[in-house]
């Protein structure tokens, strides 16, 4: 069947859009793992290799089990083309090699994941490409560090782990005012919760390996965005530089795509009864999460997410020691780093996904000693507060 998937609902897109039957006439999507496709003709392999007609070649760039995941995901995002690549980093470092030269700038959030900082400070600065870091939701300081070189501005909203909100429509107004693009690292929310590129991003960018994924299997990434863009800009590398998504991960992201509507809803409902649940907590003494009433920002997120997510970040008393106690005493919940799993994680981000900070930055960043990151997951909500109560005991 044929379809205009920008018609259907999210939960539609999710489970019917991108694919595409073989002639064996199956039911649920084939995984292709062919490294290479054959011509009937010398004159037929000419033409593919030079794009005077369309069809495979060779899968680091053309396979059609991870061109189905990148057509649900451009649906589902709203967007016209999707590249899928290896990593959520390398989803970035794509975007980077196609967009950026020396002489380029960029301006991005402080609040985003360590490696991209390292990614934009170590990495393209060794090709002649700058980049300046400002606080997420401070609109004035973005405008100050945009300068005629700026190519785009980049940011994660809400941001990891302090769930800060960017007003995704007042800073793409503002990049393209002054000629750059707002790329949005959509990985907290996905196209479930919010769809920036219809805030005027113009590309979203994600790590797979979360959400997308939903039970902790597989690293990839995708760029999703307009069709000319990503074509002309970005599709080449992935061509020439080759940082491709194995067919066999594009398959387990194309099931978790179907099931992804209803999972972070749920995600959703969990998070929300455990942040109320924390703000009870004598030894808790500030909770960050979008969806509660009392954050800051709670207005702003709502007006541009459906819910708050599944992030839940909290100061616990005693600094790091009393953090530490809090998170040996659990059981059930998996102290790792990853996020957007079925299953429960718990980490303190000072000594790990932060650790690499130098102590001024993390104060700049408001990671505090006390800080604890929940990945809320989808066990029973009672035995997820149960296993934290544990502490108080
Ligand atoms: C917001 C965000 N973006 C990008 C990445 C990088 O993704 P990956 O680990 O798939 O390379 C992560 C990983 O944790 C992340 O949290």
């Amino acid at each position: 069947m044929t379809c205009n998937w920008s018609e259907f609902s999210l939960e539609t897109q999710g489970i019917r859009a991108g694919q595409t039957r073989t002639a064996e006439q199956e039911h649920n999507d084939p995984i292709f793992t062919t490294s290479s496709y054959v011509f009937n003709s010398a004159a037929e392999a000419a033409a593919r290799f030079s794009g005077q007609s369309p069809g495979n070649i060779y899968s680091r760039f053309t396979n059609p089990t991870v061109r189905a995941f990148e057509q649900r995901l451009a649906a589902m995002e709203g967007g016209q083309r999707c590249i899928a690549v290896a990593s959520g980093m390398a989803a970035i470092a794509t975007v980077g090699f196609g967009l950026l030269k020396a002489g380029d700038h960029v301006v991005s959030s402080r609040s985003v994941f360590g490696n991209t900082v390292l990614l934009l400070r170590n990495y393209f600065a060794k090709f002649g490409v700058q980049s300046s870091f400002v606080d997420l939701a401070d609109l004035a300081a973005w405008e100050k560090a945009i300068r005629p070189d700026t190519r785009f501005l980049f940011l994660e909203t809400p941001s990891n782990p302090l769930t800060e909100i960017a007003d995704i429509k007042q800073l793409a107004a503002l990049a393209h005012a002054h000629g750059c693009l707002l790329i949005v690292d959509n990985c907290f929310c996905t196209p479930a919760l919010q769809r920036p590129l219809l805030l005027g991003a113009d590309i979203v960018i994600h790590s797979a390996t979360k959400y997308l994924d939903g039970q902790g299997r597989c690293v990839g990434g995708a760029i999703v965005g307009a069709h000319d863009l990503l074509e002309k800009e970005i599709y080449p590398f992935l061509r020439t530089g080759g940082p491709a998504m194995s067919p066999f991960n594009a398959w387990v992201f194309l099931k978790g795509l179907e099931t992804l509507a209803i999972r972070m809803r749920a995600h959703s409902e969990n998070a929300l009864g455990l942040a109320e649940w924390l703000e009870q907590q004598s030894w808790v003494e500030r909770v960050y999460y979008p969806g509660l009433a009392s954050h800051p920002q709670h207005a702003l997120a709502l007006s541009q997410q459906k819910s708050g997510g599944g992030i839940v970040s909290f100061e616990v008393a005693g600094g790091k020691e009393g953090a530490w106690k809090l998170i040996d005493s659990t059981r059930l919940l998996s102290v790792t780093a990853n996020l957007g799993d079925v299953k429960t994680t718990i980490i303190h981000p000072g000594t790990t996904t932060h650790a690499r900070l130098t102590d001024e930055e993390r104060a700049a960043a408001g990671i505090r000693d006390g800080l604890v990151r929940i990945a809320v997951g989808l066990e029973n909500l009672g035995e997820i507060i149960q296993d934290l109560q544990a502490f108080a005991a």
